[in-house]
């Protein structure tokens, strides 16, 4: 129930049409209890010459030619019939539109959600399982209002008004007629709930057969690289059976209830034929009143069916709404002050403060950090890997909250920032390359809107990417295909650096950005980057030497903690951790800035 009421809340801004709709399905009971009546004419009136009564009154019918008396008839018909299609058809429209409306409305407020969680939410669901909620599941709201719920309506006021016309005409033949709505009804009972069971277990299944499907697409170059071709095709075609199955047996249950339903219908209009035949004989019935009862009992089955199978999709919709509301009642969003205000950078000092942080309670990635970066300074973070460089930074862009201690910019905590001044301010290269499958030019204006060709083409060159762009079959126009797959590692670190160039902000934050450049490109990129870096604050985390002789102070993380912090002559000079690990990458501990670097990219690489 709370659940339905949740959802019936998204039906409010379309109650005005909604109303309408109901109105319009009044006509259109009404319509429809009147399209047996012109039958009657023709039989009674026209060929029986009865006298005709309406409401009471006696109307001189008969007076008029028979052939005028058969076209009122005839056009009687025609009207109710075109008169019904035609409502039904506005009906249609309307309960339709205002049900996408409330899908779009569902949809952006769950796409809207998903987009605000936190990178932890975010690598605890498969993507598969919430794209399906998102497309799917969130049809829910629709089925549930205008199946469920609309259909629940019409179909009880076409009910009760054919109840009433029929009491009206003859009781006894009413009972009769009435004498298996009972049981239908039993039946729908019976056989809807095993239904509503069963399309449930469908959708969870085709869920999974997607979050396969998707898991593999997105995985070809592992499977292919180790062969797993034949598990994986086994493994979709497995679950899609299982899928089908349960399909198959869904629809042999539908096909069966229809059958039983048909049945019941039957065995009511046999009763009404041999009732009512047995009472026209007699005189107490009309021939047309007869016929009137029978298209009834024809229709009947209409309305009972609908409303029969409108608890099963109530129930159905139920179910995965509340797949829909589990994700919108999960608050795992990095939360943002109901008073932020917009980052205000001065100098650009960063100060980590006491920052303790962990992915798992109890885990702890980062104990008790304190850091000052002056404004403007490069600061190179370096470490083991898995040490803790990149949650270092991820928390200063606010992907995570840390648990303990705070950081702070120009002296302003970041929880009583706006995030998005705050990462607007920032620049990112982040350690794993992300690029859409958009043109080269729009891939690099991602990180400025409205950014020129020519800042595209500027950024692009001090990252050293212009000329291996230039020579792409379409220059800058060159669409990239999914996650940038038709150029080479160091082309897409390329491009994202050119991203971060293009954007202008007072922050630099590089995670590894050189990692899959040779020594030379990487040489070419520095001179850009140098030019950049001057006047920013910049975080590089690096394991190359260049990159840490540059830095106005390198910072060590080990054991979760820094453990050094100072320029590259002092940390040498100190003799410490960095001097043990720097010696056992490149030999014997240098004292000075190096004059030469070693010969091989891979011997320049520091505590891999
Ligand atoms: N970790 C985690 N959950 C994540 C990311 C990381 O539990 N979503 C853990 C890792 O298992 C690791 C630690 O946090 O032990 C630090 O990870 P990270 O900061 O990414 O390490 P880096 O120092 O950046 O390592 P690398 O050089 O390999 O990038
Ligand atoms: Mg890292």
């Amino acid at each position: 129930m709370k659940v339905f009421w949740r959802l019936a809340g998204y039906l409010r801004p379309y109650r005005g049409a909604f109303l309408l709709c109901l109105a319009l399905v009044a006509v259109a009971s009404g319509l429809e209890l009147f399209k047996p009546w012109p039958l009657k004419l023709a039989v009674d009136q026209v060929i029986g010459k009865a006298p005709l009564e309406i409401m009471g009154r006696q109307i001189d019918y008969q007076t008029l030619a028979v052939s005028a008396q058969l076209l009122i008839a005839v056009g009687l018909l025609l009207f109710a019939h075109l008169g019904v299609g035609f409502v039904q058809l506005l009906n249609n429209y309307m309960t339709i539109r205002i049900g996408q409306n409330m899908v779009q409305d569902f949809r952006r407020e769950l796409f809207e959600h998903i987009q605000r969680q936190s990178l932890l939410f975010h690598q605890q669901r498969p993507t598969g399982d919430l794209l399906y909620r998102l497309m799917g599941d969130t049809y829910a709201v629709q089925t549930l209002l205008m199946n469920g719920v609309f259909t629940t309506l019409t179909s009880s006021v076409l009910l009760a008004g054919m109840l009433a016309v029929l009491l009206k005409v003859n009781t006894t033949l009413t009972i009769y007629a009435m004498g298996v709505v009972p049981l239908l009804f039993l039946t729908i009972a019976k056989v809807s709930k095993s239904i509503g069971n069963l399309s449930y277990e469908t959708s969870t299944r085709e869920s999974q057969v997607y979050s396969t499907a998707e898991r593999i697409f997105s995985s070809i170059p592992l499977i292919q690289a180790f062969a797993r071709e034949d598990e994986e095709r086994k493994r979709f075609l497995a679950e899609s059976q299982l899928s089908f199955d349960r399909k198959l047996y869904l629809y042999s249950l539908q096909t069966a209830y229809g059958w039983l339903v048909g049945g019941l219908t039957a065995l009511g209009t046999a009763l009404v034929i041999y009732e009512g035949v047995t009472q026209v004989l007699s005189g107490a019935l009309t021939t047309g009143e007869l016929l009137v009862f029978i298209s009834y009992l024809a229709s009947l089955y209409t309305p009972v069916n609908n409303l029969s199978n409108t608890v099963a999709d109530i129930r159905g919709s139920l179910s995965k709404a509340k797949r829909v509301l589990e994700i919108l009642e999960t608050h795992q969003e990095v939360k943002e002050a109901p008073d932020a205000a917009p980052l205000a950078v001065k100098t650009g000092e960063v100060r980590f403060e006491n920052v303790s942080f962990a992915y798992d309670a109890g885990k702890e990635v980062l104990r008790d950090v304190n850091l000052v970066c002056p404004g403007g300074a490069m600061t190179a973070i370096v470490g083991q890997t898995g040490a803790g460089k990149t949650s270092l930074i991820s928390l200063l862009l606010r992907f995570y909250d840390p648990q303990q201690g705070r950081i702070v910019i120009d002296g302003q905590d970041l929880k009583t920032l706006t995030l998005k001044s705050l990462r607007r301010q920032s620049a990112v290269v982040l350690q794993e390359t992300q690029l859409f499958p958009i043109s080269v030019a729009d891939n690099i204006a991602y990180g400025k809107s409205g950014a020129t060709r020519e800042e595209v083409e500027s950024a692009a060159k001090l990252a050293n990417a212009h000329d291996f762009i230039a020579a792409l079959p379409a220059g800058y126009d060159t669409v990239l295909g999914e996650k940038g797959a038709n150029l080479s590692g160091g082309q897409r670190q390329r491009i994202s650096i050119a991203r971060a160039l293009i954007k202008d902000a007072p922050l630099l934050i590089l995670d590894e950005p050189t990692s899959a450049l040779d020594a030379e490109t990487e040489s070419l990129i520095m001179e850009g980057l140098d030019r950049l870096m001057t006047g920013r604050t910049t975080f590089v985390i690096a394991h190359r030497l260049s990159m840490m002789q540059r830095a106005d102070q390198i910072v060590l993380i080990k054991d979760q903690r820094i453990a050094e912090v100072g320029s590259f002559d002092e940390l040498m000079n100190k003799g410490g951790e960095f001097a043990r690990l720097h010696a056992l990458q490149f030999g014997k501990p240098r004292r000075a800035a190096p004059a030469a670097e070693p010969a091989s990219p891979g011997a320049q690489t520091l505590l891999v």
